[in-house]
């Protein structure tokens, strides 16, 4: 199944988050809610807020030197950067062109693409058919997204759940490693675009005093609709991924599914029989950090010392769109 791709490592990885941290009780004090009722209905503690003169790309960047670190090569080692957001800089150019720039590297592809909140099984998928061209020899998979600037601070039910964050991952071509990319697997479904999205600021509606007033430019989202889809789609491509690898959930032992709803991670967990002890939570802290969240829990129990080299991992993701993946990978 995967003929051609084997042997496509992370050679390094690494994650960011803004210094200012937002609590629920600091969220009380803005909006009608409690650290209670955000507690129990989502897992959220407190989230990163990025600067007022932060941009997405700023986080980026930050999260590319540390993976270029940990992958022990020099940003001049880069041949091409990916970058999945939906907070990009500007509308254009694409903020991968930014990161290129900070991180002073020159003449490189670089290029965005928009898979929301699925942004790093989308990524891995495009790195890894980018990899099969010999040309590139290290490429930067970044996510990163500045929620906080398309996030509606008076509407209580969205605001309470997004944050700033980004991630980065080295992928390289190791032939004979043991460890890398076992498998990807994404899907999209058009049908439900109108679940979560940002309505204005795009072609349909382009920015006006209008859509300004209606407060179009931040995050409109049916919750009930997504949990709903999220569970299904997440967990029907977990089960699938394992299923066409040979592998049950007992092969693997960390799980790291998107850090969006403490509910809806225990829907799957339910649905799939994971064991608490595998189940990887960074909600608590960090809060939605879109499609970073996912290196974000990495790195952070990869800190901690209980993510280690050679284990294997079921990520799963899901995002507007819909948007859906899940990855296997040994780290
Ligand atoms: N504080 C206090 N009360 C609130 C808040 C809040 N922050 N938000 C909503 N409420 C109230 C509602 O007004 C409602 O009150 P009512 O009964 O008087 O009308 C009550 O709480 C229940 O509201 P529900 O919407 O039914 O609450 P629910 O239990 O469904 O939880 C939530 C809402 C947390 C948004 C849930 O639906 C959810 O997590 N959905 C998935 C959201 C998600 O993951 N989005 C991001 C995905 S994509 C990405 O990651 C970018």
């Amino acid at each position: 199944m995967n003929r051609g791709l084997e042997n496509i490592v992370i050679k390094g990885l690494g994650a960011h988050v803004p210094e200012r941290v937002l609590t629920n009780d600091d969220l009380s004090k803005i909006v009608d809610t409690s650290d209670e009722w955000i507690r129990t209905r989502t897992g959220i503690g407190e989230r990163r807020i990025a600067a007022s003169g932060e941009a997405t790309s700023d986080l980026c960047v930050r999260a590319a030197q540390l993976a270029i670190e940990d992958a022990k090569i020099e940003a001049k080692d880069i041949d091409l950067i990916i970058l999945g957001t939906l907070a990009p800089d500007m509308l254009t150019p694409a903020t991968a062109m930014f990161v290129q720039h900070k991180l002073g590297i020159k003449n490189i592809p670089c290029f965005d693409f928009g898979a929301a909140c699925s942004g790093f099984q989308y990524g891995l998928e495009i790195s890894r058919m980018m990899l099969l061209n010999p040309k590139y020899k290290n490429v930067l998979l970044i996510c990163g997204d500045k929620l906080s600037s398309v996030t509606d601070w008076q509407d209580r039910t969205t605001c309470v759940l997004f944050a700033d964050g980004a991630g980065a991952v080295v992928l390289s071509r190791e032939p004979g490693c043991q460890c890398g990319i076992v498998d990807v697997l994404i899907g999209s479904d058009g049908e439900h675009s109108d679940i979560l999205s940002i309505p204005a600021g795009g072609s349909r509606e382009p920015a006006s005093e209008q859509t300004i007033r209606e407060r179009k430019h931040y995050w409109r989202m049916d919750g009930r609709e997504v949990f709903r889809l999220a569970v299904q789609k997440m967990g029907e491509s977990m089960v699938e991924i394992l299923e066409r690898n040979n592998l049950t959930i007992n092969d693997i032992n960390h799980v790291v599914t998107h850090q969006a709803n403490i509910r809806i991670m225990d829907a799957i967990a339910n649905r799939l029989a994971i064991p608490p002890e595998k189940a990887r939570v960074t909600l608590d802290k960090f809060g939605n950090t879109s499609a970073s969240s996912i290196i974000i829990t990495i790195d952070h129990y990869r800190k901690c010392n209980v993510i280690s080299q050679g284990e294997l991992i079921l990520t799963a993701g899901f995002g507007a769109g819909l948007t859906w993946g899940s990855a296997i990978i040994r780290l």
